[in-house]
């Protein structure tokens, strides 16, 4: 039998298309002069299915959405005691720029937040090693997530470059308050690196969907990460992953989810479903416009909601 979700998801775009509000991302031409009319969302099943509709092979930059997964892989590595020294797990309620150390320790609220995916990238791999053999984990590491060889928009990543004042100022305080113990700079170029990966929705659809399957891609079969990585990282997502538009978001969508400034959303629904929309204007709070209206219809449609 033809499955309904194919037109379903068709319809749904539809719905959302003539949402006109917002704007890209600014702060970098490459971002900026994204085109806006595109429109993308997929859906990946634990079973393995996969569903798109729109602009679905259309690339674009993972961006903030790579700081869920650079946490997995710090857990794995670091181990999650040493994390949880060096990152907190509460909201920040303040923009993702900020520096929002907690008082006392010094720990970044928590590693959705620039600060805290600073620090998480640091702690990848070893505390000594090399950026070159961080970003290679975090690159390998997120291609065997999507299923397929991911690469780094390299005119993305010097355009971030160029604007990197704030995240250079955000490692050198973390250095000196003792939170990361690598050269900042070298951290900061590696975090930027990993923002700077370009995906479509169907790829960020198969990670949101390693998340709901305890750490095994659904799609090839594959072991990436720890299931007890996984569950802590939905736990952040949850609290922390769409920044401070968080409580609005649980309470109108109800799943785990994580955004970015390219205009890509993923949401995991624990043992159900991974799914990614992507559209480049962005609210007030720096989530996609469309993206965030597509997730409240999937959500009401098809009750995805956790409670
Ligand atoms: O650190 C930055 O400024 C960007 N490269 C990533 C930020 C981001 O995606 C924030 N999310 N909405």
């Amino acid at each position: 039998m033809k499955s309904p979700i194919p037109d379903y998801l068709n319809a749904a775009l539809e719905k959302v298309r003539p949402n006109e509000d917002g704007q890209p991302a600014q702060y970098i031409k490459t971002l900026a002069n994204a085109d806006t009319s595109k429109l993308a969302v997929a859906l990946v099943m634990v079973d393995g299915n996969v569903y798109s509709a729109g602009d679905d092979q259309v690339e674009f930059s993972i961006q903030s959405i790579s700081k869920a997964f650079v946490y997995a892989i710090a857990i794995e590595d670091a181990g999650l005691e040493h994390v949880l020294e060096k990152i907190g797990v509460e909201p920040s309620g303040d923009a993702f720029n900020k520096l929002s150390l907690h008082k006392g320790n010094n720990r970044p609220m928590n590693p959705m937040i620039n600060a805290g995916a600073i620090a998480a990238h640091s702690l990848v791999v070893h505390p000594n090693a090399t950026a070159e053999e961080r970003t290679d984990r975090i690159l390998k590491t997120m291609s065997r997530l999507a299923g397929r060889q991911l690469h780094v928009d390299e005119e993305v990543y010097e355009a971030e470059l160029e604007d990197a004042d704030r995240n250079m100022g955000i490692g050198y305080m973390l250095k000196a308050a003792g939170i990361i113990s690598c050269r900042p700079a070298e951290v900061v170029k590696g975090y930027i690196r990993q923002c700077s990966i370009n995906v479509n929705v169907r790829d960020l659809a198969v990670m949101a969907a390693t998340l709901c399957n305890a750490g095994v891609n659904p799609v090839t079969g594959e072991t990436i990460m720890p299931a007890d990585s996984v569950r802590q990282v939905l736990s952040v997502m949850t609290t922390c992953g769409m920044y401070d538009a968080a409580g609005q978001w649980v309470s109108r969508v109800g799943i785990p989810a994580k955004s970015g400034v390219a205009g890509g959303v993923i949401g995991a629904l624990p043992g159900q479903v991974g799914i990614a929309a992507f559209s480049p204007k962005l609210n007030e709070r720096g989530n996609s416009v469309r993206a965030v209206a597509l997730f409240e219809q999937m959500s009401r449609d098809m009750g995805f909601h956790m409670m």
